[in-house]
């Protein structure tokens, strides 16, 4: 089986290391909202979100399995 590797934001092209990046530099708690303000990821096909949130919780930046919506928190 081939491994997967969901790393960014499909719809807006931008990883979730850029994003966790710029969450930290904001030296606030950083909501999936201002993502969507700063990057505009969540507001398409919104499946980025939950791994967006995990990453803003976690640090983690790539997933290798597939997160639904119920599993943000
Ligand atoms: S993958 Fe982020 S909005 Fe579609």
């Amino acid at each position: 089986m081939t491994p997967i590797n969901i790393d960014r934001c499909v719809c807006y092209e931008t990883t979730f290391a850029t994003i966790e990046a710029w969450a930290r530099s904001q030296k606030r708690v950083v909501t999936n909202e201002d993502v969507q303000t700063e990057f505009g990821c969540g507001g398409g096909c919104k499946l980025c979100q939950p791994y967006i949130a995990c990453a803003l919780r976690t640090g983690q930046v790539v997933f290798h399995e597939i997160r639904c919506e119920e599993e943000i928190d």
